[in-house]
């Protein structure tokens, strides 16, 4: 599955997004390194502050289903300007994925690519832990 596919599966998924409060839809779609595509979208609720992104939920349902190994993450929403990961997703990502290729797009088109650790330097994961 090519990138402009990892965007169209976002998209898809996108359309799911459970946002009455925000009306900020986001998608995502991973790609494992065997190839499979898990899809996310984000997930809000009355408290607000329990709010999943898209792609924790994307990388929570592969994890659950036994993926570990990820290449390539696209992320989509309705905006002119790269919507990318946040802070919370960013660490998360890391810990599971690694340097995964970040794909960022809208409605239309690719909007921007970044390897993760250049979005999220200076990480603090588990070698500090041992
Ligand atoms: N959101 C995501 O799902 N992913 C992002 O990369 C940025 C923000 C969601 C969380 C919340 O439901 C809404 O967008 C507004 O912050």
């Amino acid at each position: 599955m090519s990138e402009t596919d990892l965007l169209t599966a976002a998209r898809r998924a996108r359309e799911n997004a459970v946002a009455p409060f925000s009306k900020f839809q986001v998608g995502a779609a991973l790609r494992t390194a065997d190839g499979h595509v898990v899809t996310g979208c984000n997930v809000e609720n009355a408290t607000y502050g329990l709010t999943v992104c898209a792609e924790r939920v994307a990388l929570f349902k592969a994890l659950s289903e036994g993926h570990r190994r990820f290449t390539h993450i696209a992320v989509v929403a309705d905006t002119a300007e790269p919507t990318p990961p946040c802070g919370a997703c960013r660490q998360l990502l890391w810990e599971f994925g690694g340097d995964l290729e970040v794909v960022l797009g809208n409605l239309q088109r690719e909007t921007a690519r970044h390897r993760l650790a250049d979005l999220f330097p200076h990480p603090f994961d588990a070698h500090f832990l041992t």
